[in-house]
């Protein structure tokens, strides 16, 4: 299984021909096709997937997608949903030329529900533009992630992301109350309910959440939205140890409780890839980008009252221990809080810098989270740079891998996989936490799930997507 190399082609799929350009020039407008210059839509944001589409088409209504599609399903035409491009498991971007169907055109945000707070939103919104509409309301999206400037609401709930408010709000699935989904053959699945508590039958929007795009394109959604917190605070701390930071975890839990809404790690490999590469990144630890036994840890707690008292409280907690925290910071203000949050959202674009980054995903215990970045890291020493990060308040590890050597990138990654998979497998947890199962770990999929899941699953794709001309050779094995 290598990720890298290229899966056999669908026989019965068509590339596009002289006769379904007229026709997409029929329904669309000049500026909803692209024909030349589509180098960015046809890689991703690791530069690691390479497409060779000839075509992406941007429609500006759910309408037309569903013309499109229902035209593409007829023909045979495999297709490829595009939002904003951050996916990071080789899901956006064509395995050969299938047509990208981009949705940055569906971007206006129809309506905002005052008593309620539920949005109502087409999908190709991007998240940071939907918090801006949003402000003015004083809520906010129920997630946020790294990507917030460039991905989209319909990528989000494509990829059901977690991000790092996951600890204060609970997944996303819960506040995506309605969906608009156009099905592979052109079908409107008008999905979409203000309600925040439905249980009339199969809740078939839940099918669509986490599909990847291989089910249906979303093309609108309505947002249950949060209030915005009052007060942000944001611990900075440095640490000697991982069993540290499992305690620091476990005092935050309980003397924080429900104003906990973040709690993220970093090893001092990923502290220094992100001292050595982003050039706007403050050293507040002054670190020297020195690899060392530290790690660090940041906490965000959200107060609506008592600000003083819950943080310091937290702190002379953990003062109490002996030899817990090394060094701490507290941002003082707005700019302080970003610029810390920077240094840990930062911590892919920093790998990427180094070499192709080969990105691990995973649930697993918390304990197990050190040990298994070490191991990582000594089975391909001489071949990456391996950092160790992630939502610990989740139990979701990252393990990023930048390779050092452009031409042993297939070696490295035949190091590290199926091993990092197959370990996941006998220990539990999961292959893929948050960021998907794309082209990248399709064919993995038999070591989370059982085969009756499997072949269920893939029962289900061809009720939705028969001629499974939507997001082909991603998801599931053999599709
Ligand atoms: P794309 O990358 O364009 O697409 C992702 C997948 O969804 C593809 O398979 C695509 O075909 C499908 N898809 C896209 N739009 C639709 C649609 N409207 N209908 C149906 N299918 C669709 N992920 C996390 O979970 N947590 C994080 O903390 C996180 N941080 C990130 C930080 C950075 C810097 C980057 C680059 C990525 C991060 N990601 C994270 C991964 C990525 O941002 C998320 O997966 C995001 O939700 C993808 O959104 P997108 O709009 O870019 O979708
Ligand atoms: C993160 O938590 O930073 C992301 O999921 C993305 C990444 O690991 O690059
Ligand atoms: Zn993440």
């Amino acid at each position: 299984f290598f990720s890298l190399a290229k899966k056999p082609r669908n026989p019965n799929h068509r590339s596009i021909q002289k006769q379904d350009l007229e026709y997409f020039q029929s329904i669309l407008s000049e500026s909803e096709i692209i024909t030349s210059d589509l180098s960015k839509y046809n890689v991703d944001w690791m530069s690691k997937y390479h497409g060779d589409s000839k075509l992406v088409l941007l429609p500006n209504s759910t309408q037309k997608i569903s013309q499109i599609l229902s035209y593409c399903n007829t023909n045979m035409l495999p297709v490829v949903p595009q939002s904003g491009n951050t996916g990071l498991v080789g899901g956006s971007v064509p395995h050969y030329d299938e047509i990208i169907l981009s949705l940055q055109r569906l971007n206006k945000i129809i309506d905002y529900d005052t008593n309620n707070d539920i949005v109502t939103t087409e999908s190709g919104v991007i998240l940071e533009n939907l918090n801006q509409y949003l402000s003015q309301f004083n809520t906010e999206a129920p997630y946020d992630l790294g990507a917030k400037g460039s991905c989209f609401v319909g990528g989000n709930i494509a990829t059901h992301a977690g991000g790092k408010y996951l600890v204060k709000h609970g997944p996303l699935r819960g506040y995506v109350l309605g969906l608009e989904v156009v099905l592979a053959n052109g079908q409107i699945m008008n999905l979409l309910n203000k309600s925040r508590k439905d249980n009339t039958g199969i809740d078939l929007k839940q099918i669509f959440i986490g599909s990847e795009g291989s089910l249906g394109i979303i093309t609108k959604a309505n947002l249950l939205c949060v209030k915005k917190a009052i007060e942000k605070n944001l611990l900075f701390i440095k640490t000697s140890s991982f069993q540290n930071i499992l305690q620091i975890h476990n005092i935050a839990k309980s003397e924080i409780g429900k104003n906990l809404a973040a709690i993220e790690w970093m090893d001092s490999y990923a502290y220094k890839a992100v001292m050595e590469n982003i050039k706007t990144a403050k050293d507040v630890f002054d670190s020297q980008n020195k690899i060392d036994q530290s790690y660090y840890v940041l906490i965000e707690i959200n107060t609506n009252f008592n600000k003083d008292l819950v943080v310091e409280q937290f702190y002379n907690s953990l003062s109490q221990v002996e030899g817990l925290v090394s060094e701490c910071v507290l941002a003082q203000n707005d700019h302080q809080f970003d610029e810390l949050w920077k240094i840990r959202e930062l911590v892919g674009s920093a790998c990427g810098h180094i070499g192709k980054v080969f990105k691990y995903d995973i649930s697993l215990n918390t304990a197990q989270m050190d040990d298994i970045t070490k191991d990582l890291r000594q089975k391909c020493i001489d071949l990456g740079f391996t950092v160790g990060y992630g939502h610990i308040g989740d139990g979701n590890l990252h393990i990023n891998i930048s390779c050092l050597d452009k031409t042993k990138e297939q070696q490295l990654e035949n190091q590290i996989e199926p091993y990092i998979f197959e370990w996941l497998s006998k220990k539990g947890g999961s292959i893929s936490a948050e960021h998907g199962l794309g082209l990248m770990k399709a064919d993995y999929l038999h070591l989370q799930k059982k085969p009756e899941v499997i072949d269920c699953m893939k029962n289900i794709k061809k009720i939705f997507d028969p001629n499974l001309i939507l997001n082909p050779y991603k998801i599931l094995p053999g599709i």
